[in-house]
């Protein structure tokens, strides 16, 4: 994700920005880049890679400046390159901007802009913000110029911008994305956390949805969304660098759990509109679509399992067949291919060695192939004939859990454009999708059940998950999640199939994850449960909210959803809270678990 650090009031900006960024580094990125706003007007230094290469060449700047703006930049729109990296800047050189998160309508500003004469040097959205500021007079009155720019951005965003004219001043915009603002005797700063700037001080101001500040040396105004002066609230921080790095959160794993709702709603923001998938934000051709007569998918491990949830989904929304392929088996069994059929790789990192060599093979054979992906400019990304980001921010855990979600996003949209492409649209469905970051959210506020379920899977040995249909795609991501951790043996079986062998296992105490999402499999699934509770199980349910009674003590997590459809991703929430607490209490090592790495670019 994206960090933006500022600075206003200091006796030399240059080293308080370097310090800011590297303690932004945690957050992942791939470009850096600083300006500074000084008597003489700004002086940029930015580049693809590490801070500490700007760093290297930081003699390149001027000193004892009071004023700058930095960013370390993880791609999303555009390609990791010296070109896309922040800050960015209008015609003239006068204004800078640093932005985290998506401007959803820049390709029409884009437009507009480039129509009034302004010159674009980059491929991002970011971009269009100086020219913007630079047409509403930024250059000589920064606040009301940011005014008026907000009104013209759609997205979820928060930047910073600086002028050369005005060197004492930081305007500061957050629409969604975070930002906070930090107090200091003589100098005031301002970042996406608090972690970049914890050294200089720890009298903290977090902005609110919708505001925009003016900061300077000594003073620090706020407007709320309605424009009128605010008091927001000071804090005092008192974390330790680390726990700072994390958000404050044990692990990075927990972190990413609960940034799902921010990740879901970046995810689906271009995507969504109105009754409508947004193809050509994901990618691909609204007119390639009603070609493809079969997809096929490959990936490896969880993006593998949000594979099968995409099957499931594109068979019953498009009625399309489509087969899904661990990528190690699928380079090496000859696959049959028919023509027009779509090759379909999934990729949290992109750079996946069987998934690359599953992608190279489809190419071979003449096939159209895109890609779903976190990560821009990413091998997968590259070679792929077309690429959908998912838009979910770095993942550092090693188990993947806001990468996997996403993927069901962008693998859900895909599956309503391609029933729509065949005459079976579901605007009901495209509608309720943009629900969902609020569902997060909803659950996760309420989810401490989870962590007291938890408390009693510790000691256990050995663990089954199972369900129905797409209910045994999350039954198998479940168990991944579970064992990857914990080191509890965890296997998944489609519900039906647990009579023809593995009820044998099934002894006093043996807990069983059952996950009924799907109101037509619900009587189906409730006689499995009841087979396992005969022999003594502990039957721990993620089941849909109207049936929520019915499971009495047996529930663990009710799923909302606004169409059953939809339940995957909710569903999935359950799962790795419980995989997470059932590590966090056995001790074990969460965020790097032993054996596993998490990019397998080796075969
Ligand atoms: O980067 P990828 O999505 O291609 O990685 C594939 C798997 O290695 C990955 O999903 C792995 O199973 C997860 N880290 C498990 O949580």
């Amino acid at each position: 994700m994206c960090g933006i650090v500022g600075v206003v009031g200091a006796e030399d900006a240059l080293p308080i920005l370097l310090q800011g960024l590297q303690r932004l580094e945690y957050r992942g990125y791939d470009s850096a880049g600083i300006a500074l706003s000084g008597p003489e007007g700004l002086a940029l230094s930015k580049a693809k890679g590490k801070v500490s290469m700007l760093a290297a060449r930081q003699d390149l700047l001027p000193r004892a400046l009071p004023c700058g703006i930095a960013h370390t930049r993880w791609a999303t729109h555009g390609a990791p390159t010296d070109e896309n990296a922040h800050p960015h800047t209008d015609c003239h050189g006068q204004i800078a901007v640093v932005h985290n998160g998506i401007v959803e309508n820049y390709r029409e500003l884009k437009g507009e802009l480039m129509a009034r004469g302004h010159r674009f040097v980059s491929d991002t959205d970011t971009e269009v913000i100086p020219h913007l500021l630079e047409d509403y007079g930024g250059a000589t009155d920064l606040l009301t110029a940011a005014r008026n720019t907000e009104a013209r951005l759609q997205g979820a965003y928060a930047f910073l911008a600086v002028s050369g004219q005005q060197p004492d001043y930081v305007v500061a915009v957050r629409r969604a994305s975070p930002l906070i603002i930090g107090r200091g005797d003589a100098a005031n700063y301002i970042a996406s956390d608090f972690t970049a700037f914890l050294d200089a001080t720890r009298r903290a101001i977090v902005l609110e949805n919708g505001d925009m500040a003016a900061v300077t040396p000594k003073t620090i105004r706020i407007w709320n969304e309605q424009g009128a002066l605010v008091d927001r609230p000071e804090m005092t921080v008192d974390w330790d660098i680390r726990q700072a790095e994390r958000g404050g959160y044990p692990h990075f794993m927990l972190k990413e759990i609960l940034e799902q709702p921010e990740a879901w709603s970046d995810c689906l923001l271009e995507r969504v509109q109105g009754e409508r998938i947004q193809v050509e934000a994901m990618g691909l051709a609204r007119a390639a679509l009603a070609g493809w007569e079969r997809i096929q998918i490959v990936a490896a491990g969880t993006a593998y399992h949000a594979g099968l949830v995409g099957k499931a989904l594109i068979e019953t929304l498009a009625r399309i067949p489509v087969d899904v392929d661990v990528a190690s088996e699928f380079r090496y069994r000859d696959p049959i291919l028919l023509p027009n059929t779509l090759v379909l790789a999934v990729s949290q990192s992109g750079e996946t060695a069987d998934t690359l060599a599953s992608l190279a093979l489809a190419k071979q054979r003449g096939l159209a192939t895109y890609a779903i992906t976190n990560t821009v400019g990413s091998t997968v990304a590259r070679e792929a004939g077309a690429v959908g980001y998912t838009y979910a921010g770095p993942e550092i855990a090693v188990a993947s859990t806001k990468a996997y979600t996403t993927q069901i996003l962008l693998l859900t949209a895909l599956a309503l454009a391609l029933a729509d492409a065949r005459h079976r649209a579901r605007t009901d469905l495209v509608a309720k999708l943009a629900s969902l970051p609020a569902l997060a959210e909803q659950w996760l506020a309420a989810s401490e059940g989870i962590r007291l379920a938890a408390q009693s899977l510790t000691d256990q040995e050995q663990m089954f998950y199972i369900g129905r249909g797409i209910d045994y795609a999350l039954a198998m991501e479940g168990q991944l999640k579970m064992k990857e951790i914990s080191y509890i043996h965890a296997e998944a079986y489609p519900a039906g199939e647990l009579k023809h062998g593995t009820l044998a296992l099934i002894t006093e105490g043996v807990p069983v994850v059952a996950i009924a999402t799907q109101p037509r499999l619900m009587a189906k699934v409730q006689s499995n449960v009841a087979e396992v509770k005969a022999r003594g199980a502990r039957v721990y349910a993620v089941g849909a909210a109207a049936l929520q009674e019915s499971w009495g003590d047996d529930s663990l997590a009710t799923i909302a959803a606004p169409d059953p459809l939809l339940a995957p991703a909710l569903a999935a929430l359950p799962l790795q809270l419980l995989a997470y607490w059932t590590a966090s209490l056995r001790g074990e090592d969460i965020d790097k678990p032993r054996n596993l790495a998490k990019s397998v670019t080796v075969e």
